[in-house]
């Protein structure tokens, strides 16, 4: 077997007789080196032979065959490409042949990309749909575009809604987008969030961070059942979704929780929130973005591999329950990041940016933090890092399920504004006396309200 050399490519590229060259190559890894090593193609370059490899039986060198007919300008081929793509069986070749075709950018192969919009792959479907765009004023290509809204594939219905419907949207923000309403910044009402949501207005939250109660696992949090649990925090989301302004995020803090068994004859449950929480908050508006994983020392957590650790039988293996998920979520927009971040002056920008050390991966190793009045407070640093991270100075940073409102003083501490809802009177007393003075002149005075007075403030802001 012999080798061959980047500079070999070039020089049979040159002399264009890389047809021979590549005829001579009995190695299939071989032919794909050369294949990759092509670079950019002359005018002049005799492609007859990227042709015939599209009919090899090794499906890498196929691939690479029609990537690189992708790059040749003349677009007389593109029916031996169409045919080929009808007799092709890997759907990673089948892509490539319509990027090639699609790259020609010419308007004589649209009936060919129209057809191909009826391929299985919906990958190969959204190739067909890019290379339609560039025809996007056409009449026909409008016409066979449009109806994809109603395809099965969400990445399809997502081009096609941004394409084609996303001006119909209706944008009910009264404000600009870094804006928010007076009577909201840094407010804390002492409510069931449901009943004060309904005096906040539509897109006035920037960023909302909370860990709602747990299920039936402390005395704050009594519920029927768990699918009322469910239920009745898939309300708060889809109102929380109402209130956030485009493309913003919710990041929500659960774990799986234990109940426990109510005598020695029956089990205790496991119940998976984050798991099932999911589901309720991702078909309500919000697009999954990340899973951060936040891991506590072993020490921190309660010991339930204590019985396992002296019987060691299987099955009986019960693990010491080290980590939270902090669930990130945009409300979906087809406005890329960059159209939020644009929103913000570049002074907010520098003043905002994260300088220093930052986390790069998504387990964040931090302590847990136990609180004298409260069961279940957030550790100042991993409140820090969410508003850090998914913040600008001057935002309103919402929690539902304030607690002892570490979101709302770490928020302040950042330069933020807070807006916080809690149901406990013990808790909201506690938050206020938590309180402290204003550090800056022109800070905003936090206020602390109960519903009425909240709901009279609302009104008088309109
Ligand atoms: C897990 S704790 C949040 C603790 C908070 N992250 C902190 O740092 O202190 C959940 C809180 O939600 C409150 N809560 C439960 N149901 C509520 C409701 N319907 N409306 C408002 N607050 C509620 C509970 O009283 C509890 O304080």
């Amino acid at each position: 077997m012999s080798i061959i050399t980047k500079e070999q490519i070039t020089e049979q590229k040159k002399s264009n007789s890389f047809a021979g060259f590549i005829g001579n190559q009995q190695d299939a890894g071989m032919i794909v080196f050369a294949l990759k090593n092509l670079g950019h193609l002359p005018e002049d370059f005799n492609a007859e032979f990227l042709y015939n490899l599209l009919r090899h039986k090794n499906s890498d060198i196929r691939q690479l065959a029609a990537k690189n007919i992708g790059k040749l300008t003349e677009n007389k081929d593109a029916q031996i490409l169409f045919a080929l793509y009808g007799q092709e069986t890997d759907t990673s070749v089948r892509r490539e042949i319509v990027s090639a075709i699609g790259r020609k950018r010419d308007v004589s192969n649209k009936s060919i990309l129209i057809q191909i919009l009826q391929d299985n792959d919906p990958k190969v479907v959204c190739q067909a749909v890019r290379a339609l765009l560039v025809f996007v004023r056409d009449k026909e290509v409008i016409a066979a575009l449009k109806p994809l809204i109603n395809h099965p594939n969400e990445m399809v219905r997502t081009v096609i809604y941004k394409e084609f419907f996303s001006e119909k949207r209706q944008h009910t923000d009264r404000l600009a987008h870094t804006e928010t309403f007076s009577f909201l910044k840094n407010a804390v009402v002492n409510a069931d969030v449901l009943e004060a949501l309904k005096f906040v207005p539509d897109e006035s939250v920037h960023l909302t961070f909370t860990s709602p109660p747990y299920y039936n696992a402390r005395d704050y949090s009594i519920y029927q059942s768990y699918h009322e649990y469910l239920e009745f925090l898939e309300k708060v989301f889809i109102e929380t979704h109402r209130i956030t302004k485009e493309g913003r995020f919710l990041i929500v803090n659960t774990s799986p929780v234990i109940v426990p068994r109510i005598s020695r004859q029956h089990s205790s449950k496991r119940y998976p929130i984050p798991f099932d929480l999911h589901h309720y908050i991702v078909q309500n508006g919000w697009e999954f973005i990340d899973d951060i994983v936040w891991l506590k020392p072993e020490a921190s957590v309660k010991n339930r591999v204590g019985g396992f650790m002296q019987h060691r039988k299987p099955l009986g293996y019960k693990p010491n329950a080290i980590t939270e998920y902090l669930l990130v979520y945009r409300k979906t927009t087809d406005k890329l990041l960059d159209w939020n971040m644009k929103n913000y002056d570049a002074g907010t920008i520098e003043e905002s940016k994260v300088t220093g050390e930052y986390e790069s991966t998504n387990v964040w190793r931090i302590d847990p933090c136990f609180d004298k009045v409260h069961s279940a407070v957030f550790p100042v640093e991993l409140c820090k890092r969410v508003i850090q991270y998914y913040s600008y100075k001057g935002d309103l940073v919402f929690d539902p399920f304030a607690g002892s409102g570490t979101v709302g003083r770490t928020a302040k501490m950042l330069e933020r504004l807070f807006f916080l809802t809690e149901q406990n009177t013990e808790y909201f007393d506690y938050m206020k006396s938590k309180s402290k003075p204003l550090a800056a002149p022109n800070a905003v005075v936090s206020t602390f309200l109960t519903l009425k007075e909240f709901k009279e403030k609302a009104n008088d802001a309109d």
